[in-house]
């Protein structure tokens, strides 16, 4: 087996919002917290305190340092786009995917939250991004179909059956910014311009549109249960080997 074939190893914790508590506010830094207290809604500042609280502990394990060592600097792919190109951006508040340095520099993470359920995966040396959506019932779903499928994409999901619509809409959703926010560009980077395989069938990058192109991906769907669609990518052209940490393990995590 040459080294390049070797599989990439990736893992995802997920946690219940039932886990937040406030000892977790310890690991908070002075602008984490001050963003925290910005949110109005107590399920958003939980969502929030999770993602971070598990990125820290999850990161400082791996980098064999004390969790306040490991620092996050923000990062927007498409600002950072513009402003090379001359177009402004870049003089916003740092905003974008948290990029760990410190002493957990060289790891790539990603959080994902949606109603009660947060999601946090990492990798080393390769970006990755992971989405969790709630299949909602969205009052104008063919609506945001049409501006959000690319035109394949939206031939499939029109010819579906009512009933799994809604369902399929997340499952494509959640493939597609799993990629974008892999690449940090966010929604900005265009959900049309991204093209996945159909959610009933295995998760696959097709084509990509914008800039940024990430040339291979790995995509796979991520289980939450029937309310929710998951998706993890990995920008790589080798096998990933996925470990799945479930929400049960999460508690336990969190004590650390
Ligand atoms: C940021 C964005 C990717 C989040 O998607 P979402 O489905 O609303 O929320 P999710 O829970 O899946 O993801 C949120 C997490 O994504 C991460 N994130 C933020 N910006 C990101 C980016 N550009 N790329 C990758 N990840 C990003 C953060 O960790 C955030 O969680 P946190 O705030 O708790 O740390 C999406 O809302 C977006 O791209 N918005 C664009 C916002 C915008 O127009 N900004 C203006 C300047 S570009
Ligand atoms: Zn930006």
């Amino acid at each position: 087996m040459t080294l390049s074939s070797a599989p990439l190893e990736s893992s995802v914790w997920w946690a219940h919002t039932s886990a937040a508590n406030e000892r977790l506010l310890r690991l908070l830094d002075g602008g984490e917290l001050a963003r925290h207290s910005r949110f109005r809604l107590q399920a958003d500042r939980d969502r929030y305190l999770l993602g971070r609280s598990m990125a820290r502990l999850v990161l400082a394990e791996r980098a064999g340092c004390a969790p306040e060592k490991v620092t996050f600097e923000l990062r927007c792919a498409s600002c950072e786009e513009k402003s090379r190109a001359g177009a402004g951006g870049g003089d916003d508040a740092p905003h974008g995917k948290p990029v760990p340095t410190g002493a957990a520099g060289g790891w790539e993470i990603s959080v994902s939250h949606s109603g009660e359920w947060v999601a946090l995966a990492l990798a080393r040396g390769v970006a990755l991004g992971v989405d969790v959506e709630r299949v909602s019932d969205t009052r104008d779903l063919a609506g945001l179909a049409g501006y959000t499928l690319a035109d394949t994409e939206h031939e499939v999901w029109s010819a579906l059956p009512e009933a799994d619509r809604a369902g399929a809409f997340f499952g494509y959703w959640a493939r597609k910014e799993a990629l974008l926010k892999a690449t940090g560009l966010g929604l900005s980077g265009g959900l049309r311009r991204v093209g996945v395989t159909p959610p009933h069938t295995r998760a696959r990058l097709l084509f990509w549109e914008g800039g940024a192109d990430p040339g291979a991906a790995w995509l796979s769907d991520l289980d939450r249960g029937p309310e929710y669609r998951s998706a993890l990518a990995v920008l790589t052209d080798r096998r990933v080997e996925l470990t799945v940490h479930p929400p049960e393990a999460a508690p336990a995590l969190l004590r650390r």
